[in-house]
């Protein structure tokens, strides 16, 4: 798991996993460009293979959350791919687009594939994106809802082009992840495999600890 505390005097900064998955043009790289540029473009290109960014979010005076985020590319030919960001990831936000019946089908497929070969603990997120697109919508938010909670998921319908939910849904992941407990069972592993990285002494850098 890629998460450890350093403390930077009494401050303590987790560093976190988080991949993005979804079918091609939910939005995935659109709700990334959000949180970390607080940008939106409509004419956004298909990403290539996955992207990588790093955004830190805070949740109190003394405890910060990295997350290292790999936005991967939704089109079906990079399908295969997807294992090698999911592998290790401690959190996942899946996102289907609230005008696409089909989209929350494959967000589905998604989670179960999670829940089968990723980590057992992954904290998993549902993110019906595009809520500013109202009048277009073709998936209630009950239904999404009542699918994520018996899911034991987090769930939000967001709008990267509004902003609408974005900071709130990475905030809620980072307040979910056992920070901790995870940090500590990093800290077991690198004395037995290899030193961690000092966050601290490291500097913000968007290097990849991964
Ligand atoms: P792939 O990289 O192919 O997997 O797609 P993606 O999921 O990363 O989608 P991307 O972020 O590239 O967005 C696809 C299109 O949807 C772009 O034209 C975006 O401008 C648009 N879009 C993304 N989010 C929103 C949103 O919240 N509302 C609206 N109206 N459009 C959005
Ligand atoms: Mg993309």
């Amino acid at each position: 798991m890629s998460a450890q505390p350093a403390s930077q005097s009494s401050n303590k900064l987790y560093q976190f996993k988080l991949v993005l998955l979804g079918e091609s043009a939910v939005g995935k790289s659109s709700l990334v460009l959000r949180f970390v540029k607080d940008q939106f473009d409509d004419y956004r290109e298909s990403t290539i293979g996955a992207a990588f960014l790093t955004q830190t979010v805070s949740l109190d005076e003394s405890t910060t959350v990295k997350f290292e985020i790999w936005d991967t590319a939704g089109q079906e030919r990079y399908k295969s791919l997807a294992p090698m960001y999911y592998r290790n990831a401690n959190c996942a936000i899946v996102v289907y687009d609230i005008t696409q019946p089909a989209s929350l089908d494959k967000a589905k497929s998604w989670i179960k594939e999670l829940k089968r070969q990723a980590d057992p603990n992954i904290v998993i997120a549902l993110a019906g994106n595009k809520s500013d697109l109202v009048s277009r919508r073709a998936i209630s938010t009950e239904d999404a809802r009542s699918y994520a909670n018996e899911g034991g998921l987090l769930f939000f319908e967001t709008s990267a082009k509004t902003a609408h939910n974005v900071h709130e849904l990475f905030t809620a992941i980072a307040k979910k992840l056992p920070l901790e407990q995870i940090a500590a069972s990093r800290n077991r592993n690198s004395l037995s495999q290899r030193q961690g990285i000092d966050l601290a002494q490291a500097g913000n850098t968007n290097g990849c600890a991964c």
